[in-house]
């Protein structure tokens, strides 16, 4: 298990400058966030996060900002340590602040960046390495919710049919209804809200995956769905500042869904 142990008042200072472009005309320097809890200083103090600068040839990659990243691990740094899966923007796991807005770095054109492309970790969250944020009290939260279907009724033999009017309340009409949430976690990172009391706010993306099961028409623990987030800080912490909605890479709102938990809170009263 890692350890955390960002100095105290530790400040992200300069890296190295490394140009890799061979002089190419089509490069571009990418400022990466490097920490790990492995590089300590001559008295074995862990140092301080640094910003790194790479210079890489655009022909030899990708046009994506994680084909940048897998370029310079690769050919450049093989010490550059970030999470990706599915390069299809589905599975959520390349979440990254890039250029000032978290996103998905595979979905992320390199090209939709002026200047230097600059790259750091999912912000306000503990990093475990470089790129990599710890989602473990993030996935607490979640599991908190118990994401699963409840239903009273016995298993039938085969899939829970749903009407299409139903199902529509979890795809949307426009397929980015909360059934669609990847839980990359771009919204939770970039909501004020979680950033100050996220150790009791359920914040915006296990909230958007509270609602999809308390919409869900074969759910039957609605009631108790609710009573779980009826809390001044798990649900009502929101103070619908819409920077979740504002920066979710997948286009969903997860603001309309906590707006949609508070109505049915006050309709149930
Ligand atoms: S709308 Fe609510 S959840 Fe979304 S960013 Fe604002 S405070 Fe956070
Ligand atoms: S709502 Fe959007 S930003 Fe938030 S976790 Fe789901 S896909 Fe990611
Ligand atoms: S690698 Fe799966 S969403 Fe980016």
């Amino acid at each position: 298990m890692a350890e955390f142990t960002l100095p105290k008042n530790s400040k992200i200072q300069k890296g190295e400058k490394i140009d890799a472009s061979d002089g190419a005309s089509n490069a571009k320097t990418f400022t990466i966030y490097r920490w790990s809890p492995d590089d300590k200083d001559e008295n074995g103090e862990v140092k301080n996060p640094r910003l790194d600068e790479v210079k890489i040839d655009l022909d030899k990659c990708g046009p994506m900002v994680l084909d940048a990243l897998l370029y310079i691990k690769d050919n450049v740094d093989s010490t550059l340590t970030l999470r990706r899966s599915c390069r299809e923007g589905i599975c959520g796991s390349c979440a990254m602040n890039i250029d000032g807005t978290n996103t998905l770095a595979c979905t992320k054109d390199i090209g939709d960046v002026k200047g230097d492309v600059k790259i750091t970790p999912l912000p306000h969250m503990p990093v475990i390495k470089d790129l990599v944020p710890d989602l473990n009290h993030i996935y607490a939260q979640y599991n908190s919710i118990q994401p699963w279907l409840k239903s009273d009724s016995p298993a039938p033999s085969r899939e829970r049919l749903q009407s299409e009017e139903d199902a529509l309340v979890l795809n949307g009409d426009d397929g980015h209804g909360p059934a669609a949430c990847i839980l990359c976690f771009c919204c939770s990172t970039s909501c004020p809200s979680y950033w100050w009391n996220s150790d009791r706010f359920m914040g915006p993306a296990v909230l958007l995956q509270a609602y999809r099961w308390i919409a869900d028409s074969r759910d039957d623990a609605t009631g108790e769905r609710l009573d779980q987030l009826e809390d001044p800080f798990r649900l009502y912490r929101c103070h619908t500042i819409m920077n979740c909605t504002n920066t979710c890479p997948k286009g969903l709102n997860p603001a309309k869904a906590i707006a949609e938990i508070k109505k049915m809170m006050v309709a149930r009263k």
